[in-house]
């Protein structure tokens, strides 16, 4: 969803720049530029397409200048060409911007800028607002970024760099996630982390409306008055070569090894002395006791985790749960008041819709606990609680860990609440905490049994459709299944429930037609057998997905990919895992781009 770099110190930017910028490479890949500030001008090298086109172009203009921002775009305004690729310069050449986010109001504010004499090139917003700088700028860049920010409607991550300023550069944010990253003698502006990285640790997380003022020796941060802001500095403590892949071929894969370790990293903290504690969140019998229903609500991937967290929190803690895609939410005038929890779910924090989702049920009263892989993100810090899912940096732009460990999460919190609520016995809480502590030994077997998978997909990657079906907690994953090979195999897929298929959707089952089945809830084996018997009486080719001892399963389908025999509850986590190694061989064997699907940018923070 565009990623921002700017660096200012004693070195060449343009190498840091793009070493940045390659880290954010997920975030868009549309476009990317650089604008540098050298020999007291502005100088702009950018490119349409990946990354490394624009390396080459840096590489045979070789800019020199200490002081740059840079731009990897994932087009909002205007096809991805060269004219709508950031950086933008001014009419004048005095500023220059690269931005991620949307200004809403930029038409009118081109029409207003027109009247003073402004071009425009481009469809952009962006170049609306370097020129919008460029009018309020009488000699004070930060006056001039300040007076314009408080003018624009919309979400933004800038960085500006101005011609008249040879040792400073301004950076701000509102909805748009934004880090200053503080060096010795340098220092850098990021979207996210793993971008700075390499060069520290310490870092300014900047909050809406804060405009962050850069030279070599310091950072100050104003709000949207000019009034200056003390900030605490947050250290990171990411191993860097958790941002790295490390000798595997894609980030995806990568991140799929990374399973057992995160869920683990994400389920052990929290079990103390044989029983759970979610971390500094103080929800008591009596908070439970008035919750009515709660509302679980996300998007993507994080939305299907949210799905089998319905079904999970509903059979544990017998509280009536509803589900919600956030674009959904927050439009639709949701009946939320103080009686009602609203658990958020998001890897990055940031995405849009969640965001402002989240900002509609706390205006409505409620309390919000939200379950959130990057420390110090917008949704973390604007929960009344979090519980944090430890699974690192995700590069890769299709899900994969993130997912496995906000289920661990949900999991977390159905027993908790079951148990406070008086829902189920010591035996049971105890046995499936047992259960949850093995989770990572059961997907370790099924991470060394992946070449079957990968046969599977060698044998069907030219299929032009594929059916998941599956009921239950199968239904939720057969949904993260779905979307997982659509995303980066481009393969048409649909997800259904098993029951509903013969409702309409059967009538697409032709002689050949691939259906995955996850089959991993033993009270609902019989009826998936029947399900399955349908598709192929149609002559649908079946690959299951089931537990090692279901013999049934056997007999039923074409081929079995067997896991481990866990218990049905909490199979969930462990049945994901070969359907993200089965997206993953999908698109490998058709020569896609794993890690950087097309269309598609991690954190989504546009609407
Ligand atoms: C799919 C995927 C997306 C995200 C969705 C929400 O593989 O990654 O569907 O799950 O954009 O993102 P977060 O969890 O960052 O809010």
């Amino acid at each position: 969803m565009c990623g921002i770099v700017g660096y200012i110190g004693s070195k060449i930017a343009a190498p840091i720049l793009i070493n940045g910028l390659k880290k954010l490479e997920y975030r868009g890949y549309d476009s990317a530029g650089v604008a540098i500030f050298e020999d007291n001008d502005i100088k702009v090298v950018k490119s349409k397409g990946r990354l490394s086109i624009l390396e080459e172009k840096v590489n045979e203009e070789k800019p020199q200048g200490t002081i740059g921002i840079g731009h990897t775009r994932w087009a909002t305004h205007g096809e991805p060409n060269y004219l709508n690729s950031h950086p933008h310069v001014s009419n004048s050449g005095k500023i220059a911007v690269v931005h991620n986010g949307i200004f809403e109001n930029y038409m009118e504010l081109k029409e207003f800028l027109q009247t003073k004499g402004y071009q425009f090139f481009s469809e952009t917003d962006t170049e609306v607002f370097a020129n919008l700088i460029d009018y309020h700028y009488k000699g004070d860049i930060v006056e001039a970024v300040i007076k314009s920010i408080n003018e624009v409607e919309g979400s933004y991550a800038l960085g500006v760099i101005c011609r008249d300023c040879d040792s400073k550069f301004v950076a701000a944010r509102k909805d748009s996630p934004l880090v200053v990253g503080l060096g010795e003698g340098e220092n850098y502006i990021a979207s996210d982390i793993p971008a700075i990285l390499e060069y520290t640790r310490n870092v300014y997380i900047l909050e809406d409306k804060e405009v962050a003022v850069l030279t070599s020796d310091s950072v100050k941060v104003y709000d949207n008055h000019g009034t200056e802001r003390k900030k605490e500095v947050f250290k990171v403590n990411w191993d860097v070569s958790s941002a790295e892949k490390a000798g595997y071929e894609h980030f995806m894969i990568k991140e799929i090894f990374e399973e057992p370790k995160v869920i683990k990293d994400t389920i052990n903290p929290r079990i103390k002395d044989g029983k759970i504690s979610l971390d500094s969140i103080n929800l008591t019998s009596e908070d439970l006791e008035k919750i009515e229903k709660i509302y679980i609500v996300a998007c993507g991937t994080a939305y299907h985790a949210g799905v089998a967290g319905k079904y999970l929190i509903e059979k544990l803690a017998r509280i009536p749960v509803e589900v919600d895609v956030a674009s959904e939410f927050r439009y639709r005038d949701p009946i939320i008041s103080d009686k009602n929890l609203v658990i958020i779910i998001s890897q990055s924090g940031e995405t849009l819709d969640t965001l402002f989702a989240l900002r509609e049920a706390k205006k409505k009263g409620a309390r919000v606990l939200s379950i959130v892989n990057v420390v110090g993100s917008s949704i973390a810090r604007e929960s009344n609680d979090v519980l944090y899912t430890w699974a690192g940096p995700e590069i890769a732009v299709a899900s994969t860990k993130a997912y496995n460990t906000q289920l661990s999460a949900l999991y977390l919190i159905a027993l908790d609440f079951a148990m406070k609520k008086g829902r189920i016995d010591e035996e049971f809480y105890k046995r499936i905490i047992e259960e949850l502590r093995n989770i990572p030994k059961a997907i370790e077997s099924i991470l060394e049994n992946k070449e079957i998978i990968q046969k599977f997909a060698s044998e069907h990657y030219n299929a032009k459709s594929i059916f998941f079906i599956g009921r239950g907690f199968d239904y939720a994953l057969s949904m993260e299944g779905s979307l997982k090979l659509k995303e980066i195999s481009y393969i048409h897929s649909e997800a259904y429930a098993g029951g509903e298929l013969k409702h309409g959707t059967i009538a697409l089952i032709e002689e050949g037609t691939l259906v995955i089945c996850p089959m991993t809830q033993d009270d609902l084996m019989e009826k998936m057998i029947s399900n399955i018997r349908e598709v192929k009486a149609r002559g649908a080719t079946v690959l299951a997905i089931a537990k090692e001892s279901n013999k049934q399963a056997e007999k039923a389908a074409d081929v079995v990919f067997t896991i481990p025999d866990v218990d049905s509850l909490v199979a969930p986590i462990v049945a994901v895992t070969p359907l993200q190694l089965f997206a993953y061989y999908m698109a490998v064997q058709k020569g896609c781009d794993v890690d950087k699907p097309r269309n598609l940018a991690k954190s989504v923070t546009v609407e």
